[in-house]
């Protein structure tokens, strides 16, 4: 957590030493902490802290190694490794490290734990706002990184279609946003028929859950996030060790949840629209079976090659209904592909875009925000592995080869009108603890995205038209923590 400036002088210091800087550093200590780093032997490699002792028994200062300005690796994150090794008390940055403001991000979101079923961890050591942070700005995006998280950490006899629909809609109530749910058999009548295919056989029925917020006249961003609240593969069912994960099948939903969230807290200047189509892929006797063939919101007939392809019928639907108002921007988020994984591992998710320009940006804020992604190719000439033999199209390309890239021109069918489309192929996991990235759920593309449109549309533009300022001096920080249980929507049904 983060502890306003006032309290600055109280704050043990953490001096960044890289190999170039840590001679003139190391000068700059007094000569016992010199002593004392020399007796320990450490060496500026990044990643390596060290506690020094201060005169009164107490911790004098923290040294801590960070790659050189040259390294061709910068993990702009690394600083956030310090909340697991130091212990609570209260912080300050001494120095610059590479990028002060992703160093405190980096602190909140490695300080997150999942608390909803037993108390993780102790006291977390604090930070004071490093200077020129904007702190309110990044306790938004950390709040909003956390609700995910704890979405998709949250297994699904608790996080059921009942329980990611309360959570949207508890966001959307919160923001005022104006909401609508469409659930069991009213889909067929509002013509969502693969989203009701899909999730027809669970005990808790599919829905669509549709909210906007902000001014109609505003530039229309659509964001679409499939919520598939457990994937068993359905008829087609997976193994047990390809299910035992696959509470995190709405991870989608749960990023663009948070990255919903980010923007009604900084009203940007935009028309936002967000899409949850809710299910789980079950099996009983009315599941969906393969060769089943649905007509889909758009009117394609689908053909259903595999029951496991079912992120993509229910993503269909709900992309054909955001296209009709042919928003300025549509993006969609999913846990679509193992073999995305297979492509590219679980910390690098593929991106698909038409539009260049817009690739060109999506790669950079990735990078910058340390929330990397990587293009991938809606290589037409795959296209046709989707035709049908009795519909106009599959779900499956009937082959091994490039699956992440057929899924998301399956997706491309149902998207016409949109200015702009961009599909995200998330794992929305992180499998062993990096810093910044504790182990288990994982927000992917949603910072990085809040940041592109942060950049185009504005923030704080409703705010009668003042700008949010991008540093903050003396921030007056008042949650005491970033663990917002109470308040990410999960109702609690035990009674
Ligand atoms: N949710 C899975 C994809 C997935 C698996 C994401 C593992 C992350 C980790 C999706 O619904 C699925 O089962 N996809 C199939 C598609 C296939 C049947 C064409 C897959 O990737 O194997
Ligand atoms: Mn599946
Ligand atoms: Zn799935």
């Amino acid at each position: 957590m983060l502890v306003r400036r006032e309290s600055l002088g109280e704050a043990a210091p953490i001096w960044f030493a890289a190999k170039e800087t840590w001679p003139k550093i190391r000068a700059s200590l007094p000569e016992p902490a010199q002593a004392f780093a020399t007796a320990c032997g450490f060496e500026p490699t990044p990643g390596r802290s060290q506690i020094l002792p201060g005169a009164d028994g107490g911790i004098g200062g923290v040294l801590f190694g960070i790659e050189g300005e040259s390294a061709r690796t910068r993990d702009l994150f690394l600083p956030g490794q310090l909340v697991a090794s130091l212990p609570s008390g209260l912080y300050r940055f001494a120095n610059e490290p590479h990028d002060a403001t992703l160093a405190a991000l980096s602190w909140l979101l490695s300080g997150y734990r999942f608390r909803r079923y037993k108390t993780n961890g102790g006291e977390l050591p604090r930070l004071c706002v490093p200077e020129n942070v904007d702190a309110a700005r990044i306790e938004r995006i950390a709040r909003a990184v956390v609700l995910g998280r704890d979405l998709i950490n949250t297994p699904a006899n608790d996080m059921d279609p009942d329980g990611l629909e309360a959570a949207a809609l508890c966001l959307a109530a919160r923001h005022h946003a104006k909401a609508a749910v469409t659930r069991g058999d009213p889909l067929l009548d509002a013509n969502l028929p693969l989203i009701h295919a899909v999730g027809r056989a669970a005990e808790k029925p599919p829905r669509l859950v549709d909210f906007s917020f902000g001014d109609e006249a505003k530039p229309k961003v659509t964001l679409v996030g499939k919520g598939v609240c457990f994937d068993s593969g359905g008829l087609d069912i997976k193994s047990d060790t390809a299910m035992s994960l696959m509470k995190k099948d709405m991870g989608g939903a749960a990023t663009a949840l948070a990255l919903a969230a980010m923007i009604m807290e900084a009203s940007l200047a935009i028309r936002l629209r967000v899409l949850i189509p809710i299910v789980e892929n079950a099996i009983s006797g009315s599941a969906m079976r393969p060769g089943d063939i649905y007509k889909s919101h758009k009117g394609l007939s689908v053909e259903i090659g595999n029951t496991d392809a079912e992120g993509r019928l229910i993503l269909a639907d709900a992309l054909a209904l955001a296209d009709e108002e042919a928003p300025e921007l549509l993006i969609d988020f999913a846990t679509l592909t193992g073999a995305a994984r297979v492509a590219l591992g679980p910390d690098l998710p593929p991106f698909y875009t038409m539009d260049e320009a817009l690739a060109a940006e999506i790669s950079q804020f990735g990078v910058a925000a340390q929330d990397p992604v990587w293009r991938l190719p809606l290589w037409d000439p795959y296209d046709k592995l989707l035709e049908g033999k009795v519909a106009d199209l599959s779900n499956i390309s009937g082959g091994p080869f490039a699956g992440s890239i057929t899924a998301a021109l399956f997706l491309r069918r149902f998207v016409e009108r949109a200015n702009s489309w961009a599909h995200f192929d998330i794992y929305a996991w992180t499998p062993k603890a990096k810093p910044g990235r504790p182990e288990g759920a994982e927000v992917q593309a949603a910072r990085l995205l809040y940041d592109l449109l942060e950049t185009r549309y504005g923030a704080g533009a409703d705010q009668s038209g003042k700008k949010t300022p991008r540093v903050a001096h003396h921030v007056k920080i008042t949650s005491e923590d970033l663990a917002i249980d109470e308040e990410a929507g999960l109702e609690d049904k035990s009674p």
